[in-house]
């Protein structure tokens, strides 16, 4: 099939070359230049295992441009996949779906035939069947689901694992209204075996919400378990072994330690929240999920000051800067508050990641950056583990002070250890 991707960020380019790798022919659009090039040079402009060969192997298959018209008129399906940030409010901003909407929308009144248009971005119930579908209408002069299609199918890939979840999906949702949509969509997704669910399109883009709400509840559910078994001596790894085994719980995203980042899971509960207030609810939970996941990185230098009375003038080493590993990602990471938290209290910080140095330090250009993670072990007076890269594993951290927010085992062989939570 022939499919348009509008948007190249991480779920726009996975799912396109996904779509690729399955013998479909894909044009990407971005408005951004040097994406495009890098893209039409083979050469991913994110990093995510798997992408780069995924590129090199489908090179025939697809092309970039930031012509719209070009794009839709030689497709079938345009996946819309911008990014929907979060306002200063939590509420969500919606002006690059509006724009992608807004060109699809132009560029279909020029076109004949079926097209397809596919909401993949994250957008709350209802923005896709009155925002979406309002200005694509009123753009091209044509009515949704007789003229055009119109579809929600929220992804639930994973930064640093997206390539492999594309091709192994735990399940497939999409929301429809109309039978030729369902027949093109249900085509398009014939080679994957998983379960399909085909619901109405404002329950598809709940489903995402309430999936990533949840999976933000299990973190600071486990959290907050975890800073109780702080207290009382217990290992709550164990613990959630225990429950995890329980089939009605499942043992996944029971990690204590300093809680989620990360583009999807804080912005999504943000707007959830945003939106329940809007309809006149309090979503108690949702908003002390919130609430732990702030505070928990903090512990990390309470539990520092444990062990030295004063940070002033001390060099303390930040293991780790994207929002976990295998991502140069630092979008909500954890080491931006504690990093802001040690300048207040005029530490010295050196930090290091793998990929992540050139991201976090246009947010932080002032702190130093190391080589390696056992410069940053050797040169500091105490170190705090932010974020579990396996090299961590392998470090000499003997005769140090480390506190350790994402168990790294490795590190227990430290003069003083402290987990946060265990
Ligand atoms: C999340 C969801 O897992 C995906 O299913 C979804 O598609 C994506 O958001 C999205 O909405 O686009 P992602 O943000 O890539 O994916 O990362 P996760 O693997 O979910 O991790 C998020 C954060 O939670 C990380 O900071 C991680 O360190 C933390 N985490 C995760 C824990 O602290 N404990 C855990 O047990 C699991």
């Amino acid at each position: 099939m022939e499919i348009s991707v509008i948007g190249c960020g991480y779920v726009g380019l996975v799912t396109g070359l996904g779509f690729a790798e399955l013998g479909n022919s894909v044009i990407f659009v971005d408005s951004d230049e040097f994406k495009l090039k890098l893209i039409n040079a083979l050469k991913p402009p994110i990093y995510e295992p798997g992408l780069e060969e995924l590129m090199r192997r489908n090179g025939g298959r697809f092309y970039a441009t930031n012509d719209y018209q070009e794009a839709i008129s030689n497709s079938e399906i345009s996946f819309i996949c911008v990014g929907t940030p979060s306002k200063e409010d939590g509420s969500i901003d919606l002006s690059h779906v509006k724009a992608s909407a807004r060109q699809i929308g132009e560029s279909l009144r020029n076109k004949d035939g079926y097209h397809v248009v596919v909401v993949k971005s994250t957008v709350l119930p209802g923005t896709t069947e009155n925002v979406v579908r309002q200005i694509i209408e009123e753009m091209s002069g044509k009515k949704a689901f007789i003229d055009f299609g119109l579809a929600v199918n929220p992804e639930f890939l994973r930064e640093g694992n997206a390539v492999e979840d594309f091709f192994n999906p735990d399940r497939i949702v999409i929301g429809i209204r109309d039978e030729k949509t369902r027949e093109i969509l249900e085509e398009l997704y014939s080679p994957f075996n998983c379960p399909k669910l085909i619901t109405d399109i404002k329950t598809a883009e709940m489903i995402k919400y309430a999936n990533n709400a949840f999976l933000a509840t299990k973190i600071s559910f486990a959290n907050e378990i975890g800073n109780i078994c702080k207290k009382l001596g217990i290992d709550v790894y164990e613990v959630f072994k225990g429950v995890g085994l329980d089939h009605r719980i499942n043992p996944a995203f029971f990690r204590a330690g300093i809680g989620f980042g990360g583009s999807c899971l804080p912005k999504d509960v943000r707007a959830l929240i945003a939106k329940a207030g809007e309809l006149g609810e309090e979503p108690k939970i949702l908003k002390a999920v919130i609430e732990v996941n702030e505070r928990q990185p903090l512990r990390m230098i309470e539990l520092l000051k444990k062990h030295m009375s004063s940070l002033e003038g001390k060099t303390i080493g930040i293991l780790g800067l994207a929002f976990k590993p295998d991502t140069d990602d630092v979008r909500e990471s954890r080491a931006i508050p504690i990093v802001e938290k040690l300048l207040e209290e005029k530490a010295k910080v050196i930090a290091y990641d793998p990929k992540a140095i050139d991201n976090f330090s246009k947010i932080f250009p002032h702190i130093e950056y190391a080589k390696s993670g056992q410069e940053v072990v050797d040169r500091s007076d105490a170190l705090l583990i932010v974020t579990e890269w396996k090299e961590f594993g392998e470090l000499n951290y003997r005769g140090k002070i480390v506190v350790d927010g994402r168990r790294i085992d490795k590190a227990r062989e430290a003069l003083v250890y402290e987990g946060v939570c265990w």
